[in-house]
């Protein structure tokens, strides 16, 4: 069942024949309980709204679990999981298929089916995989909210959705310590919810048999998830879904201060994650052992942590904790652990290692690496050289994988064997996409010249929509050059080869360590402090993080003095830490008398990104007060 990588005739095909190609990827990958027609491919009749595979039939769950065991490969290794405190645990495929046709009896019984909505608040435990796959298998929808997120934040995710359960642990390990999540979920159901239960996952054992209950404890909601599952039965049939049935939602940040639910469904993506989990990275399920760094809280631990290597029958290694914990060593030596040969993960993480030291990876045996894959922001020639050599001992091709949570799957990347690699560049499209850098006028650019990211053709696993609002879907991504042209917010240029570089964002969005953050959202848990007036946020160029979150922040006359103390910015820090959650810290905030504004009073952010960055304020002739610059400039350097 496994078609053979992709070769230069079959790109050729890709473009031809961009449906014809990926209906044939979908029939090879997938298995199909009701195969789609040929001409029910790609319905693009109504774009933006794309409908694929439509008269399809498939299960998610099953793709990615029973058909493997079914296969004979149920005692090949699913997940070998690691614990920060040094506790593991691994799970062949037939053993993971056993846990979640478990757990989907358990949500079953719970009243989740299909279309409901379940949020997912957990660390990276395999009880995060199986509850993403038994919510599938039922043909119901799940939205991951990533464990760092606050209460606030998980409660408006929570509202949006109308989810009926919530999915939790007592906590998880991060940076040697144990980190309660279970009052966070009690905050946010807190009052008037559609939350009808809460599965708790006893992470560190509170839940063992006698103890007490712990505090925030209302019994009929919370329910330990190891007493209920033990009641379940352990059968469990994955019945067919269409192909467009809802697999998930995510929420991602956008130029306004509401997150946006992106919604994937279930053929189409698939088909792209698994399709690209391959080739890009060169599986061979059979020998490799894969390692994505992600968290399951982003996209890509979505489709390159569950899907795509679970539908690829892979052996995958995931980890709770930070990478220094309890040494700096500690991915390093998981790496030798499990002889991983494919490792993806952020620049962010690379630039860390680099400035501690190539010693530290040195001290491990890396030589079961053959590839290394590099996702989420601009991988800068240096990153990108030190990781190849150090990591990969200057032989491993590195591939600088672009892609967004709108895309679902791997839109440019370098292939290995196809490509000559170019460090910094994310190079091609990859087969069945394509895409275009244009002006504003929506014509190509030419070589070196700055322009848009575009996408012209629908993919399979383009997102369906925004959950709830529709209009706001076509406005964001359809609108700049039509309904059927896709809007990526990056910049990017040709260079003579024809090859993509990624400039990066060209909105109010932020990417720090590989995570999108929105300017507006900050600013607006800025305001909401008593303190503040008015805050205007850029994003910095940071040598470790990409971008660095950096406030500049106006005092209400009232909290004058309040704003002259000298914790008034680390108070407000964590003010954003704890509206948001801990990654939309700002890195610095800067208390300021005036920010600088157009005649028509909109914040000029690249003046405040020259002030933040150290540099010399840029061209000021479209200020409304130009001595507002210099008195700003004072004020920051005062400041740090
Ligand atoms: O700006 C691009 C950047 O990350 C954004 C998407 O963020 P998110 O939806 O959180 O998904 C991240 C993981 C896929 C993009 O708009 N980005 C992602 N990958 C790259 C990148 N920028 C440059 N090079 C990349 N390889």
């Amino acid at each position: 069942m496994t078609p053979s990588t992709p070769n230069i005739d079959d790109l050729q095909q890709a473009t031809d024949d961009r449906v014809g190609f990926w209906a044939a990827q979908a029939r090879d990958l997938l298995h199909w309980h009701r195969p789609f027609s040929d001409d029910r491919v790609l319905d693009w009749s109504d774009p933006p709204f794309a409908r694929w595979f439509d008269d399809g039939e498939l299960n998610v769950a099953y793709n990615c679990l029973d058909r493997h065991v079914d296969a004979g490969n149920g005692d090949r290794v699913a997940l070998h999981w690691e614990g920060e405190p040094g506790d593991s645990r691994s799970f062949t495929y037939a053993e993971l298929t056993a846990e979640v046709k478990k757990a989907a009896n358990l949500l079953t019984a719970l009243g989740v089916g299909q279309g409901d909505r379940v949020a997912i608040y957990l660390p990276m435990i395999p009880e995060a995989v199986i509850s993403m796959l038994a919510v599938a298998r039922l043909g119901a929808i799940h939205s991951v909210v990533f464990g760092g997120f606050s209460a606030d934040s998980l409660r408006a995710r929570i509202d949006d959705a109308d989810a009926r359960l919530v999915i939790t642990a007592d906590g998880g390990y991060r940076k040697g310590r144990f980190l309660p999540l279970k009052p966070t979920v009690d905050a946010a159901v807190e009052g008037e919810t559609s939350v009808e239960h809460v599965l708790v996952v006893a992470r560190t054992g509170a839940g063992d048999e006698g103890a007490a209950e712990p505090d925030g404890w209302v019994s009929g909601r919370d329910l330990w998830w190891h007493e209920e599952i033990a009641q379940v039965d352990a059968e469990h049939m994955a019945k067919p879904f269409p192909a467009e049935n809802p697999l998930f939602i995510l929420y991602t940040s956008g130029t306004t201060g509401k997150p946006k639910g992106i919604l994937h469904t279930s053929g189409g993506y698939l088909t792209q994650v698994a399709f690209t989990h391959k080739n890009v990275f060169d599986l061979h399920p059979e020998t490799d052992v894969y390692w994505s760094t992600a968290d399951v809280g982003w996209i890509t631990g979505h489709s390159y942590v569950v899907y795509g290597p679970l539908a690829n029958g892979a052996t995958q290694v995931i980890y709770e904790g930070t990478p220094d914990t309890p040494h700096p060593g500690r991915w390093w030596e998981i790496v030798e652990k499990h002889k991983v040969s494919i490792l993806y993960t952020a620049p962010t993480a690379i630039r860390t290692f680099m400035k501690l030291g190539r010693h530290i990876p040195a001290g491990f045996d890396l030589s079961s690496l053959r590839l290394l894959g590099s996702v989420g922001e601009p991988i800068n020639p240096e990153a990108w050289l030190w990781y190849r050599d150090v990591i990969g001992a200057g032989l491993t091709p590195v591939v600088d994988t672009w892609w967004q949570t709108e895309t679902g799957a791997i839109m440019i990347s370098a292939l290995p064997g196809l490509t000559t690699l170019k460090p910094g560049s994310a190079q091609v499209p990859i087969p069945g996409v394509a895409v275009d850098v244009v002006d504003d006028r929506f014509r190509t650019t030419k070589a070196s010249e700055s322009g848009l990211l575009v996408i012209t053709q629908p993919w399979p696993s383009m997102l369906r929509g925004i959950w709830g609002d529709p209009d706001r879907f076509v406005e964001t991504y359809w609108s700049t050059f039509g309904p059927t042209t896709y809007f990526a917010g990056d910049g990017a240029r040709y260079d003579d080869d024809g090859d993509i570089w990624l400039l990066g964002r060209v909105d109010d969005v932020m990417n720090v360590s590989g995570h999108r953050l929105s300017t507006a959202e900050i600013e607006s848990a800025l305001v909401s402090h008593p303190m503040v007036a008015e805050a205007a946020v850029v994003g910095a160029t940071d040598e470790t993080t990409g971008q660095a979150v950096v406030a500049f922040v106006i005092p209400r006359a009232s909290h004058a003095e309040a704003a002259a103390a000298d914790d008034a910015a680390s108070l407000l820090r964590a003010h954003v830490a704890q509206q948001i959650g801990a990654i939309a810290r700002p890195r610095e905030v800067f208390i300021v008398t005036e920010l600088p504004k157009t005649r028509s009073g909109k914040i000029m952010r690249r003046l405040l990104r020259d002030v933040a960055e150290g540099r010399d304020i840029g061209d000021t002739t479209t200020l409304a007060d130009t001595v507002v610059m210099s008195a700003i400039t004072d004020q920051a350097r005062q400041g740090s």
